[in-house]
C-alpha cells in the first residue's frame, strides 16, 4: 500500500513538472501558421482545426454555450501565470508593472481600442466586463428608472436578457411588458411590428437580443434601434451571442448600449465580456460598482469596469484572442461560419422529418441552426448524435436541438451529422 501510495506520488509529480519545466521555454501554440496564404480553402480550414486542443475524432457543435478556446490564447494566458508568478519579486507595482500582477484598476486602452475597432467605437464607450450578464446589469441598474416606465423585453430572452429588467420592475415598480416573437421567424418586418405593438408613451427601455439565443435569430436591430431613437427610447441589445458570429457595427446599428460574451463566437476565455455605452448616453448611467474611478468623467468606459481584482492572465487572453481573430480576419472568419450554418441548413431542408426552429430566411440566420426530428426528443437526438459519430450539439427544451457551426469545424462534420439525421427517418 505505502509503496504504491509513493508510486502514485511520484508519478504524479513527475506529470505535474514535466510541462511547468518545458512551460516558461517553449511555446508550442502561435500566429505565424494563421497567416498562411489562402490559396486552397479546405487546406487552410484543416489547418485552422489544429489551432484548437479539441480531440480528433469528436465534433463539438456547442459553440452557442461555449467557443473552445485556441491553443495560442490558451498558452498565452497559462504562460502569463506561470510566468508573473515566478518573477513577482521583480515587479515594481508603481513603474507602471501593476497589470502584470492583478487586473481590475487600470483603464487597458490598448484592449479596448482593439474592440473598438472590432465594434466600430471609441475605445472610451467600452468597459471590459465577465460577461454579457454584467453588461446587462451595469446598464439596468445604472439607469434612473421611475415607477411606471415601461421595460420591454421579446419572450425570446435569454437569463443574462431578462434578469434585471424583471428585478428592477419588482424594485422600482416599473412595468415589465414581453413582445411575443413570431416562431418561426422569417420577415424583419414582422419582427419589428410585434416589438411596436407593445410601444406606448410609457416605454422606457427596449431591451432585445441582436442573436435570439435559443433559434440564432438575428433580430432587424437597426430599423428598432432607429424607430426606438426617434420616440426618444433607450435601446440596450444583448449580442451575446453576436461578437465573432456576425458583424457588430454600434454606430451603424444606433443602439444606445450594447453588450456580449466573446467566450462564445470570438472564442476568448471564459470571462470575457464587452460593454458599449453610446457617449451621448453614457453620463446618465449611474456606476453599479465603485472603486477608485466610479466618478471618472473623462473615460466612462473605465468609471463602470471598476470591479476589484481579478487575473491578469485572463486579459492577457483575452487579447491574444482579438488577435487571433484579426489574423484568421473578420471576413473570413465570419464567412466560413456563414458558409457552413446555410450548409447545414440546407442539407436539413431536404428531409421531410426535420422541422427547422431557426429563420430559414438566410438573410436572418447564422451560425445557429435549431430544429427538431420526428420523433426523437431533443436530448434523444443529442445522445443518438454522440452515440453514433461522437458529435455534440446542445438540446434546448424538450423537442429541439441547438446546431452551432463554427470555424473548427468542418463541411465533413456537418456531413456526418446529416447521415445520421437521414437515418432517422421513421
Ligand atoms: C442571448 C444571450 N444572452 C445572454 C447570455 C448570457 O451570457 P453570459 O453567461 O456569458 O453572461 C447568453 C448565454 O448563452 C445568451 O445566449
Amino acid at each position: 500500500m505505502n509503496k504504491r501510495r509513493a508510486f502514485l506520488r511520484t508519478a504524479s509529480l513527475a506529470a505535474l513538472s514535466a510541462p511547468f519545466l518545458s512551460f516558461d521555454t517553449q511555446k508550442t501554440w502561435s500566429l505565424n501558421p494563421l497567416q498562411q496564404l489562402y490559396k486552397d480553402p479546405d487546406d487552410y480550414w484543416k489547418m485552422i482545426r489544429k489551432q484548437f486542443p479539441l480531440k480528433e475524432g469528436q465534433t463539438y457543435f456547442n459553440n452557442g454555450t461555449m467557443g473552445p478556446t485556441p491553443g495560442y490564447v490558451l498558452e498565452t494566458m497559462m504562460h502569463h501565470m506561470m510566468h508573473y508568478n515566478k518573477e513577482a519579486a521583480t515587479i515594481d507595482y508603481k513603474d507602471g508593472s501593476g497589470p502584470e500582477l492583478l487586473s481590475g484598476y487600470f483603464p487597458y486602452e490598448e484592449l479596448r481600442s482593439k474592440l473598438a475597432t472590432l465594434i466600430n467605437c471609441d475605445f472610451k464607450e467600452i468597459s471590459l466586463t465577465q460577461n454579457a450578464t454584467f453588461g446587462m446589469n451595469f446598464v439596468g441598474m445604472g439607469l434612473d428608472l421611475k415607477a411606471g416606465d415601461e421595460l420591454l423585453n421579446t419572450n425570446q430572452e435569454h437569463g443574462g436578457g431578462f434578469g434585471a429588467w424583471q428585478l428592477l420592475a419588482k424594485r422600482k415598480d416599473c412595468i415589465y411588458k414581453q413582445a411575443i416573437m413570431p416562431e418561426p421567424a422569417n420577415d424583419p418586418q414582422e419582427i419589428y411590428d410585434t416589438i411596436f405593438k407593445e410601444v406606448t408613451a410609457r416605454t422606457r427601455v427596449i431591451a432585445i437580443p441582436h442573436i435570439v439565443s435559443v433559434y440564432g435569430t438575428v433580430m432587424p436591430v437597426k430599423a428598432i434601434c432607429t424607430e426606438a431613437r426617434r420616440r426618444g427610447i433607450f435601446t440596450v441589445l444583448d449580442g451575446a451571442q453576436c461578437v465573432g458570429q456576425i458583424d457588430v457595427d454600434v454606430k451603424d446599428i444606433g443602439c444606445d448600449a450594447y453588450y456580449s460574451s466573446l467566450h462564445k463566437w470570438l472564442l476568448s476565455p471564459p470571462g470575457s465580456g464587452l460593454l458599449y455605452i453610446n457617449k451621448d448616453k453614457v453620463g446618465s448611467i449611474w456606476s453599479t460598482l465603485a472603486s477608485y474611478n466610479w466618478d471618472n468623467q473623462e473615460d466612462h468606459g473605465f468609471r463602470l469596469m471598476q470591479y476589484g481584482t481579478g487575473n491578469p492572465a485572463l486579459i492577457a487572453g483575452y487579447d491574444a484572442s482579438v488577435d487571433f481573430f484579426n489574423t484568421i480576419g473578420k471576413e473570413r472568419w465570419l464567412g466560413r461560419i456563414n458558409e457552413l450554418g446555410t450548409y447545414l441548413r440546407a442539407g436539413l431542408k431536404d428531409m421531410s422529418h426535420v422541422t427547422i426552429a431557426s429563420s430559414t430566411n438566410e438573410n436572418m440566420a447564422a451560425g445557429i441552426t435549431t430544429y427538431s426530428v420526428n420523433g426523437l426528443t431533443g436530448p434523444e437526438l443529442q445522445k443518438t448524435l454522440w452515440d453514433k459519430e461522437r458529435l455534440q450539439p446542445r438540446s434546448v427544451g424538450k423537442e429541439l436541438l441547438r446546431h452551432s457551426v463554427h470555424i473548427y469545424n468542418s463541411k465533413e462534420e456537418i456531413d456526418k451529422a446529416l447521415k445520421v439525421i437521414r437515418g432517422l427517418k421513421q
